[in-house]
């Protein structure tokens, strides 16, 4: 296989030149994330992103690929996920049409000459990454939920940024994807990935911080509400709760203010529309009683 020679792409100049890109992209960074994003950009090091559900792992990918123009290829996994569906498979169906085609006259390597080449490939999300030439982000998205095997699978790209195929040969990135793993920690991931990677964990955002991304994605929120709807967000969230508010939700519940057009989060407000933010019926009876709530 003829070797290109590689592109480099430069991500992001410093942490503040993270910070101030991931923002003009609407996410909204402290400064841990900056410093680990530029980190992964100038290392070329995939990162590894571990959190609660609805913190930003996904945005941050997709924050990236915005701030750095670059495209997002992104692998969902889930169990089950296997070779094929991650990295590519033969499109056999075609491939016996091509046999059927020939009338059978070639000899077996003829045929194998044949049909293993690009033409007979199905490239997934992992072989497509690698061979793009233009800036990618590659997001391996919910990485817990695969099967351990699948982390093997992982390794050579994670580390060599390149993927094997026994017919073909190995395929090496041309432009090195800014790679984006993101976990829920349902399972331990294995040492050997984690090894690959810089590692972030992303938690709930301060009250601060919380109320700008909620301002920045809901225009036309009022000041004051914004703060109040923070303020119970924060206060449920030291609940004891099946599943406490995400930012997702906060951002929701602002919408819903808003569609609702209250200019004042009082307590029977927050009564009335917290279906928004709380999805489980145990989880509202404990923020009633806690808050003291009007039922
Ligand atoms: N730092 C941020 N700046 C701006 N918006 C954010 C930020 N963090 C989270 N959000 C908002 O929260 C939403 C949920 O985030 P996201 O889907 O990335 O969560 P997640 O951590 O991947 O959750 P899950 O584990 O459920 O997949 C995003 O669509 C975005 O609107
Ligand atoms: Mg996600």
């Amino acid at each position: 296989m003829a070797t290109r020679l590689a592109t480099v792409t430069t991500w992001f100049d410093s942490a503040d030149d993270a910070t101030a890109r991931l923002r003009a992209a609407g996410y909204l960074t402290d400064d841990a994330t900056a410093l680990t994003a530029y980190l992964a950009g100038a290392l070329e090091k995939p990162l590894l992103v571990e959190g609660p559900a609805g913190v930003g792992k996904t945005e941050l990918a997709k924050a990236v690929a915005r701030a750095a123009g670059a495209e997002l290829v992104r692998l969902q996994c889930y169990e089950g996920l296997d070779e094929a569906r991650a990295l590519y498979e033969w499109n056999y169906k075609k491939q016996l049409l091509r046999i059927q085609a020939s009338g059978g006259g070639d000899s077996w390597s003829e045929t194998h000459d044949d049909i293993f080449t690009e033409e007979f490939l199905l490239t997934r999300p992992l072989l497509s990454a690698i061979r793009r030439d233009e800036p990618t982000v590659l997001l391996i998205d919910e990485v817990d939920k695969t099967d351990v095997e699948v982390e093997g699978l992982l390794l050579e790209v994670l580390s060599d940024f390149q993927v094997t195929i026994p017919e073909l040969g190995t395929i090496s990135a041309i432009c090195r994807p800014f790679v984006v793993l993101t976990s829920n920690a349902s399972r331990e991931l294995s040492e050997a990935v984690k090894r690959r990677c810089l590692f972030l964990h992303l938690d709930y955002p301060d009250a601060e911080r919380e109320k700008a991304i909620v301002t920045s994605q809901v225009p036309g929120l009022d000041d004051k509400v914004a703060a109040q709807l923070v303020d119970v967000v924060v206060r449920l969230r030291e609940l004891e709760l099946q599943k406490a508010p995400s930012i997702a939700e906060s951002v929701d519940w602002a919408r819903t203010l808003i569609a609702l057009q209250i200019g004042d989060l009082d307590e029977a407000t927050v009564a009335r529309t917290l279906g928004v933010v709380l999805k489980h019926a145990s989880d509202q009876q404990r923020a009633i009683k806690e808050l003291q709530l009007p039922r």
